[in-house]
């Protein structure tokens, strides 16, 4: 065995600003483990992984927002060729509204989150929750 092999790590998690600019980071932070992850910056994998995280960011920064406080993503890559994307929010007095108007000005976003996973969900934790999602990585 040679203990030079260094194994690869099968989660990041990062602690973000809840701001437009954490949201963006988050995105970014998505592209770039992604790639790592042997899924290159114009793949489709890439792209919806983005796009999950992006919206699931931008509802931590505007609707799971506590002033002062941060929110947090992981990614996890799971057996089974699985990504599981975890959001995690300081408000834990909110429910999530799930709006199907797909005309409306609003409540896009978790349509979206909803075509583009496998599957998503909420998680209480002892602080606020836990929006999650799942999908395949190919
Ligand atoms: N992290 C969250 N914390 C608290 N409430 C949330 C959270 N995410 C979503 N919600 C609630 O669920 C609703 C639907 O979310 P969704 O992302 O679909 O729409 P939106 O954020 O209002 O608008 P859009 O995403 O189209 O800009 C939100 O309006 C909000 O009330
Ligand atoms: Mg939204």
């Amino acid at each position: 065995m040679n203990a030079e092999i260094s194994t690869p790590t099968d989660e990041l998690t990062q602690r973000l600003s809840a701001t437009p600019r954490g949201a963006r980071l988050a995105r970014r932070l998505t592209a770039t483990q992604l790639a790592e992850w042997g899924h290159p910056h114009d793949t489709e994998v890439n792209d919806t992984a983005q796009h999950l995280v992006a919206e699931l960011a931008a509802n931590a920064v505007t609707h799971g927002r506590v002033p002062g406080r941060d929110f947090e993503l992981c990614l996890l890559r799971l057996p089974e060729n699985t990504l599981r994307i975890e959001v995690s929010d300081p408000r834990g007095d909110r429910r999530l509204r799930y709006v199907n108007d797909i005309d409306g000005e609003n409540g896009r976003g978790l349509i979206l989150v909803t075509l583009l996973a496998d599957t998503w969900g909420v998680m209480e934790r002892d602080v606020g929750k836990t929006v999650w999602a799942e999908m395949g990585l190919g």
